[in-house]
């Protein structure tokens, strides 16, 4: 494949409607990201329906931004990549067709592409790591409001999950601690933000499953323990919020460190998902990466969210191999790796 080869990259699985132009060789063109947190924030979490409809008011003036910016034609781009699952069904339909349409009307390749495919492979984009892209094989601990999954990468379409969450994601489950405590939507960088203040030692709340054979995941104790703790009115809401991060952190090192074990041939951790802003959870793992000899690699904070860039990263890395998608692929709400 050419450097200079061109992807146009599209992702409306979750509520970012996103866009972004990109080039072979890393750069990236163009970008754009619409956030639907407004859209949401009412009702206290991501409403489908509407998240379905925003994906179709945005998606069209996003592209056409992005299209723009990145100075190009339809007939400049060499593939269309949409992320096609997993995710909310109607706002996969709005992302997949709007890709096949102009796949279809410019004679392009469309490139069907599984959002977590697309976190696992970001730090693979050449240039995002300051020290270069890790090698094959390593661990991705993929931690987002959606998903919470060890998912070993051996290379492209080699995927083992090792473990996963039994109940909530990890940042569903800071969520739902946010709003407990009478935080905003989506509450995990004010939960943050309240346990600066707070003492990460004064309550002792549960660490679900910590020191358990494997590396699934369990929050839903926990988020009871911190419901009870709240309803008792004896402790300061930071004090809350401080022993809670300080609980989620201590779960997700050792879930990580049971993921290493299982797999001792990785040559790095990587982190992605919104959690992965978390400066408690960044540092235990990081505390992890650094007692293994590994590095710990985060991409940075936009590229750890949901982005287009990630998705036309993955595209290029689907093509390169031929792998090209029919016109008639169905986009598909449960895609597991
Ligand atoms: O990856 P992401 O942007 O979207 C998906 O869920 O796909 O992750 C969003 C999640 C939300 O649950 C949000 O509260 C959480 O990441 N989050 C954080 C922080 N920033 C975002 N959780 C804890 N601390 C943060 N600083
Ligand atoms: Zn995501």
């Amino acid at each position: 494949m050419k450097p200079d080869a061109v992807i146009l990259g599209i992702e409306s699985s979750c509520d970012e409607t996103a866009a972004a132009v990109l080039r072979a060789d890393g750069t990236i063109l163009a970008e754009a990201v619409f956030s639907q947190q407004q859209e949401h924030a009412a009702f206290g979490g991501v409403v489908p329906e509407i998240a379905a409809r925003a994906h179709l008011q945005h998606l069209p003036g996003l592209v056409a931004k992005v299209m723009h910016q990145a100075g190009m034609g339809y007939a400049g781009l060499n593939a269309v990549a949409a992320t096609a699952g997993p995710g909310l069904i109607g706002g996969l339909i709005v992302g997949a067709s709007f890709a096949k349409g102009v796949a279809l009307a410019h004679g392009l390749p469309f490139l069907a592409i599984n959002h977590l495919e697309a976190h696992a492979l970001t730090v693979r984009l050449p240039g995002l790591m300051p020290d270069g892209p890790p090698g094959f094989p390593y661990l991705l601990l993929l931690l987002s409001g959606g998903h919470c999954q060890c998912v070993l990468v051996e290379g492209l379409g080699e995927y083992r999950r090792l473990g996963s969450t039994l109940d909530d994601a990890v940042g569903e489950a800071f969520d739902k601690a946010a709003k407990l405590l009478g935080l905003p939507w989506p509450g995990g960088p004010h939960l943050e933000r309240l346990a600066a203040g707070g003492d990460p030692a004064l309550i002792a709340l549960p660490r679900p499953l910590l020191g358990r054979p494997g590396c699934d995941f369990s929050f839903s104790g926990l988020k009871t323990a911190v419901a009870r703790t709240v309803a008792l009115g004896q402790s300061r809401p930071a004090d809350i919020a401080a022993s809670f991060q300080a609980a989620v952190a201590a779960v997700l090192a050792d879930r990580a460190a049971h993921a290493l074990d299982m797999a001792p041939q990785v040559t790095g951790l990587v982190v992605a998902g919104g959690v992965a802003a978390n400066g408690a959870v960044r540092a235990a793992l990081g505390r992890l990466a650094k007692a293994r000899g590994l590095p710990m690699l985060a991409p940075p904070l936009s590229y750890c969210t949901d982005n287009a860039v990630m998705v036309a990263w993955a595209g290029f890395e689907r093509l390169r191999h031929g792998l090209v998608d029919p016109l008639s692929h169905n986009p598909r709400p449960r895609w597991p790796l």
